[in-house]
């Protein structure tokens, strides 16, 4: 079977044009913007239009385009889309597909959503590499694309002050350029048991919304902050263990650490069980907030943009989210 090494050859990221800070959420709920920044690292998050121009896979579309000139690829080369969401367009068709149209493929490449929480776009990146290695696709568009603003309870303190909107994308595909750019290890991972720390179990084919339900506001995403947190810093450190294991590397190895975006003492206290280097870690959820499946294409993308990450730099992404789903990829980029 064909073995062939695997690029990330190009990247994108939108965010839409409305900011919304923690002095505005003052203004929604009883909190402080000095309670949310000692608390999570967030100070601005981007909330997407309702009017239309903005939805999850407008994003999409604007991202791809910087990263297919990136790539120097047509749409058309695109021969697999996976679209990381559980915030989708639509409940029908799925996001993949409604992107396909927009960005005008005509090569019928196959569409996929995968809905993994913050986990999702590792979850595609990961599918993708494996299936660019073995040959059956050439280059696959992975996007993680999340509207958040649309399942969040702009009346509950303890979720609404975390999320945000926003859109990263990266094409991966096979390496032709005969450079040392390859994915070296990868994981995926879930733990169904821990479901009811993040859910939303108010929408699907079990519980469908009713006006009893639109009375009671229960519909949105309901989080237990602190066992998030537990099992989240716990599994970030195990995972990036893990691939470095099976890579036969060590941290020192890594230039960088692109852990999701979910809360900065997550983000820290997983830097120290490791033993990285803060300066290693990328972070920028201040500006952003929880972007769910974007925070790590996102954060990739602005630290390539700002000249951090360069090609030849050993890069690990690290991720988790509600299911509860994780992975974790190392790569040289
Ligand atoms: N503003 C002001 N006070 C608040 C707010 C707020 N927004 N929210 C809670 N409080 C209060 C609480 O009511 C509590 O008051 P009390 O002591 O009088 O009861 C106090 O602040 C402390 O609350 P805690 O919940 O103990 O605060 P904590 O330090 O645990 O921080 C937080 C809460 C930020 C949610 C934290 O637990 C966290 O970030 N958890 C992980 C979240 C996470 O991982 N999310 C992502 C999930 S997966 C995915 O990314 C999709």
């Amino acid at each position: 079977m064909a073995n062939y090494k695997v690029k990330i050859k190009g990247t994108g990221m939108y965010v839409p044009e409305k900011v919304l800070s923690n002095f505005d959420l003052e203004k929604l709920v009883d909190t402080s913007d000095q309670w949310i920044y000692e608390r999570t690292g967030i100070k601005n998050r981007r909330i997407c239009s309702t009017e239309g121009g903005e939805w999850p896979t407008d994003m999409a579309l604007k991202a791809t385009l910087d990263a297919l000139k990136t790539a120097k690829l047509e749409p058309n080369d695109i021969d697999m889309i996976l679209f990381g969401s559980v915030t989708p367009d639509y409940k029908l068709p799925n996001s993949a597909t409604v992107l396909q149209t927009k960005l005008g493929i005509t090569n019928n490449c196959a569409a996929l959503d995968i809905a993994a929480a913050c986990s999702g776009f590792v979850y595609g990146l990961n599918m993708a590499q494996s299936m660019i290695k073995t040959g059956m696709v050439k280059n696959v568009l992975v996007v993680g694309s999340e509207m958040l603003s649309r399942e969040v309870n702009w009346e509950d303190r303890n979720t609404c002050i975390l999320f945000g909107d926003g859109c990263g994308v990266a094409i991966v595909g096979r390496n032709e350029d005969n450079d040392e750019s390859d994915v070296i290890s990868c994981y995926l991972g879930a733990d169904g048991t821990g479901k009811e720390f993040f859910d939303q179990p108010v929408g699907g084919a079990v519980e469908p919304i009713t006006t009893d339900h639109l009375e009671k506001k229960n519909y949105f995403m309901q989080m237990k902050g602190k066992e998030m947190f537990k099992v989240a810093t716990r599994t970030l450190a195990q995972n990036a263990k893990r691939v470095l294991e099976d890579a036969g590397m060590d941290l020192s190895q890594v230039d960088w650490l692109v852990p999701h975006q979910a809360n900065v003492r997550i983000i820290e206290t997983t830097g120290k069980l490791l033993g990285i280097e803060p300066e290693k870690v990328i972070v920028n959820i201040d500006k952003y907030a929880n972007t769910s499946a974007a925070t790590i294409p996102m954060a990739f993308h602005e630290a390539i943009q700002e000249g951090k990450i360069k090609r030849g730099d050993i890069v690990l992404f690290d991720a988790f989210g509600a299911g509860l789903t994780t992975g974790a990829t190392l790569f040289r980029y």
